[in-house]
């Protein structure tokens, strides 16, 4: 990655980002990194007040000079960024008509030209974008999280988007050092949040019709294919064995996978019961503050070590 970004990709402008929770401020600090100047919108006053500190955690996590958390300015409101902003990332809560009024403020204060991209996990695009005239210029990138350290980013192609949008969104986040895949349809979940609940849904069946228990889910994801995702792509393993297994199999198994087009028992009555997870000491797992801890400090050193790894 390029210390300062070539000039024609942003021609010097600043970037926007509205929502200054967890993801919004990696974002930030992941362009601010890359020598663009940013606003973070961020309505909550006690999330504004620590926003430099956690910036600069970011910063310093990544050995990467903490004086530059001070080029970020946080404002309260989109009014307040600045005239001339070349591209905006939306990281406010989840919510599809909380990022519609955003997006509707967005086109209305950011220049004509500007990029408006929305870092929402599963919501198609074109819903948040649904009240803005000029579509053209709407687009999803969806991050990862830590976006510093799990590098994907979708970019969505909505409903409208121009091409010269997506080569632009795709330029940009390469140039600040993310990997960039373009998803061609604006479709629920996009790629990588529809393999992940594809599995998650047949993983929780297992469970649920007692097949095995959470623990033994995880020990066989873990010890099995999951020691080689990381290499290789499900597809890519399926022609390095050979496509006629891979048919054999379908043949047999397909039928009898879940199907479930609602959130399973198991799943609703354990966050009904308050076991929302590892927060409470009890989801599909039980769990206490230090094995909480150590699984966390497990994955960051895991993920810390393949920080600049490329596949
Ligand atoms: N956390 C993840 O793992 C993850 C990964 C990828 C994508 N996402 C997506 O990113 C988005 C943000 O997620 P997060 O985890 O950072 O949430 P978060 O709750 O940590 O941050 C959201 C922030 O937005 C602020 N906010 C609320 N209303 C706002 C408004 N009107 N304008 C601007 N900001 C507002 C909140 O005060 C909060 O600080 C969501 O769409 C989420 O689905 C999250």
């Amino acid at each position: 990655m390029a210390d300062t970004l070539p000039v024609d990709l942003l021609a010097g402008r600043p970037a926007l980002v509205v929502g200054g929770g967890r993801m919004g401020l990696a974002i930030a600090q992941i362009l601010a990194a890359a020598g663009i100047a940013v606003t973070v919108v961020e309505p909550c006053a006690a999330t504004r007040e620590t926003a430099h500190e956690r910036l600069t955690q970011i910063f310093r996590l990544r050995a990467q000079p903490e004086e530059r958390a001070v080029v970020v300015k946080v404002v309260a409101d989109i009014a307040e960024g600045p005239p001339d902003v070349a591209i905006a990332f939306e990281a406010a809560p989840e919510n599809v008509e909380l990022k519609q009024s955003i997006f509707g403020r967005l086109e209305q204060l950011c220049p004509a030209d500007a990029i408006l991209a929305t870092n929402t996990s599963v919501i198609p695009v074109h819903r948040i974008a649904a009240q803005v005239r000029d579509k053209s210029r709407v687009v999803g990138a969806h991050f990862w999280n830590p976006p510093y350290v799990v590098r994907l980013v979708e970019v969505v192609r909505s409903e409208g988007t121009s091409e010269e949008t997506m080569e632009r969104a795709i330029a940009i986040l390469a140039a600040v050092g993310q990997r960039p895949v373009r998803v061609n349809k604006d479709i629920p979940g996009f790629i990588g949040n529809r393999l992940q609940h594809a599995l998650k849904r047949e993983a929780i069946a297992l469970v649920q019709a007692g097949v095995c228990d959470a623990e033994t889910v995880d020990t066989v994801v873990k010890a099995s294919f999951g020691a080689r995702l990381g290499i290789m792509g499900p597809l890519e393993q399926s022609d390095l064995v050979g496509l006629s297994l891979t048919l054999a199999i379908h043949e047999v198994i397909l039928a009898d996978l879940d199907a479930s087009t609602a959130p399973q028992k198991l799943l609703v009555d354990l966050v009904a019961a308050g076991h929302t997870g590892a927060a409470t000491g009890r989801g599909f797992r039980s769990w206490t503050p230090e094995s909480r801890a150590e699984l966390q400090t497990r994955l960051d050193r895991a993920l810390g070590g393949r920080k600049g790894e490329k596949s």
